[in-house]
């Protein structure tokens, strides 16, 4: 037999589905469950080895060959892009990249430069070149919500789940930028040499989403 289809995983958030959806494909997800703080592990049914690993990895491993397959979210391609197939929209992790303000605050109004915090740089640069919009980005780590708040931001590119957090921060979506949902990538390398395999993945998921 081939050495096992490796495949990385997105932990966090996209963790649970993952690997629900693993199980409803009928793999024995037991090493995962019991994972510890082991990285590398045996999904043996499938002939498949799992690794966990945080979203930018995910891709950084798929480019470079190192995994064959990783499953990621559309917001991670968006703002790394980068050289691999996408294949499955696997339609969990559903949320949104939106501009956001604070409520009632006229963003578009006004000819001085916006600025923008985000922790996606890249997504919101080219949002706002397609509008001809000329905007200053900020680089922001985490709880991007805040920058509005403290002034340093006229606005802020971020996901938006439930709404939650720009809620309880008086924020308020004033444009949607683009959905996001968990995506099924491949190697380009690795879908030519195991093709076969690949496609017999594939459709297990397609027929269980
Ligand atoms: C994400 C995102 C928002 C929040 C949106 O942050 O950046 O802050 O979730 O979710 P909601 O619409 O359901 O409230 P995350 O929890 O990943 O943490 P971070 O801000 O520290 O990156």
């Amino acid at each position: 037999m081939n050495r096992p289809i490796r495949i990385a995983l997105t932990k966090g958030r996209l963790e649970k589905d993952t690997v629900g959806l693993f199980e409803k494909l009928g793999f024995d997800c037991t090493a995962i469950y019991e994972k510890g703080r082991k990285l590398i592990l045996p999904v043996p049914d499938g002939n498949l080895e799992v690794v966990l690993a945080k979203a930018n990895d995910v891709i950084t491993y798929v480019e470079h060959g190192v995994c064959d397959m990783g499953v990621v979210g559309k917001d991670t391609i968006m703002e790394m892009k980068g050289k691999f197939f996408e294949l499955v929209d696997l339609g969990f992790g559903r949320c949104k990249f939106a501009l956001a303000t604070k409520k009632g605050y006229d963003f578009y109004s006004g000819y001085g430069v916006k600025t923008i915090a985000t922790k996606y740089p890249n997504v919101a640069r080219s949002f706002f070149e397609k509008k001809g919009m000329d905007t200053e980005i900020i680089k922001i780590e985490g709880s991007v919500e805040l920058a509005p708040l403290l002034e340093l931001a006229d606005g802020i590119v971020d996901i938006v789940e439930t709404g939650t957090t720009l809620k309880e921060n008086g924020l308020e979506v004033i444009e949607d930028v683009a959905p996001i949902s968990a995506r099924l990538i491949a190697n380009t390398v690795s879908l030519k040499l195991r093709r076969t395999e690949i496609d017999r993945l594939i459709t297990l998921i397609e027929d269980n989403l």
